[in-house]
């Protein structure tokens, strides 16, 4: 019997991570510890609640007594650290937020770990991280695992730091560790101020689609549920004190893709063709906008064997089904503080 502590469960990605080891792994016991931020949404855990493997902690994971408790009640295996802050624009807007959650949040949870682990022998503290540490691309070239860092935007800088610490505690302690860093993730359940949500949550309601700058930055883009299956692997054959990177081998630039959204969405709202992509409008670009990014996940590939389950085409279609077909849960996540976010970040942009 392991017993895993998931951070940040209730979150995006977390919430897939959950699922996928909840279901397929009815003898490990999982414990989703989330504060409920803004992100943070046990509906996205509806189809779990009730597994008896399954159980929630509402918990700060900067509150250093409180994770220490836990963990001395606990005695968990292994954890897999996804709580975070996680949107560049708002690093933007609210840097500190990230510091703390971000760099605090990882120390205070490595600490408990380096303590209540008297015996490390079968542990693994696992890091759930991103692509953007590595900064940005030119026109050519991938990241890869020995990719120096050099993050621009404070979440990307936050990020960068926990891995920073994560590698450290490695060093130093013996702590058993090992880091992902995944490319742009989308799918089902995820919070609205992400360029794919909000694009589909403002074409749904003919609102304006902002596109930063000239459209023409480049993410690579990978479902959220091959993400998960990639930390699946990685919890279970990776490498201890090892980096992989995730994703798809799919660039596209940002234009491009809200224009592909835009045609899918004619076709599925009954539009004439066209007519979803006049609400494209061009906005200030962001401070500090990472040019490209573009992962190789060859190592991934080559030594635990994972590969992406499916084409992106397929993916958003998906996703997009998903959005239209859950429109009570867009409506929940939107009704509140996301109004004067919105306002905040695009009204007068
Ligand atoms: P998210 O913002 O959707 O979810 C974050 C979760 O963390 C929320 O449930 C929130 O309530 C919780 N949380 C925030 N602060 C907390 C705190 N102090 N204590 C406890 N819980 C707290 O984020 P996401 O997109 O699901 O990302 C999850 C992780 O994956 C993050 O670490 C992020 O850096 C990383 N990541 C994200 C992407 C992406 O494309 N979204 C890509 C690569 C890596
Ligand atoms: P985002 O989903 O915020 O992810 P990240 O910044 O972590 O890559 O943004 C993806 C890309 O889309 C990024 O280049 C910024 C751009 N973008 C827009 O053009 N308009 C928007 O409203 C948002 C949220 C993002």
């Amino acid at each position: 019997m392991k017993k895993i502590l998931v951070t940040g469960g209730a979150g995006f990605i977390g919430s897939h991570v959950v699922r996928l080891f909840a279901k397929k792994y009815p003898d490990y016991k999982i414990v989703n510890l989330d504060a409920l931020t803004y992100a943070g949404n046990l509906e996205n855990l509806n189809d779990v609640e009730s597994l008896s493997n399954y159980s929630f902690v509402k918990g700060d994971i900067t509150d250093e007594t409180f994770i220490d408790q836990l963990f001395a009640k606990e005695h968990f295996d292994a954890v897999i650290h996804l709580a975070a802050e996680s949107h560049v624009d708002r690093s933007i807007m609210d840097p500190l937020s990230f510091v703390k959650t971000n760099i605090l949040g990882t120390a205070v949870l490595l600490n408990a770990a380096r303590k209540y682990w008297q015996d490390m022998n079968g542990k693994l503290f696992y890091h759930v991280s991103t692509d953007e540490v590595y900064g940005s691309l030119g026109e050519s070239g991938f990241f890869t695992e020995t990719t120096p860092y050099d993050p621009h935007s404070p979440y990307s800088a936050s990020k960068a730091s926990s891995d920073h610490l994560v590698k450290a505690y490695f060093d130093t302690y013996g702590l058993p560790v090992v880091i992902s860093n995944c490319s742009n993730n989308y799918g089902s359940h995820q919070f609205p101020e992400k360029l794919l949500p909000l694009m589909i949550n403002n074409i749904v309601h003919s609102k304006p689609l902002p596109v930063y700058g000239k459209g023409d930055n480049v993410r690579d883009w990978l479902w959220v549920e091959d993400h998960a299956r990639a930390i699946d692997v990685i919890f279970h054959k990776g490498k201890l004190g090892e980096t992989y990177n995730i994703g798809g081998f799919n660039e596209w630039k940002n234009l491009d893709i809200v224009h592909l959204l835009c045609k899918i969405m004619d076709k599925k709202l009954n539009r004439a063709e066209g007519e979803s992509a006049k609400l494209i409008t061009f906005v200030k670009d962001r401070a500090g906008h990472d040019k490209r990014y573009a992962i190789d996940a060859t190592k991934l590939n080559k030594e635990l064997g994972w590969t992406p389950s499916l084409q992106f085409e397929e993916g958003l279609d998906k996703t997009i089904d998903w959005y239209l077909a859950n429109g009570e849960w867009i409506e929940n996540v939107t009704s509140g503080a996301y109004k004067d976010y919105y306002k905040d970040q695009y009204v007068s942009r």
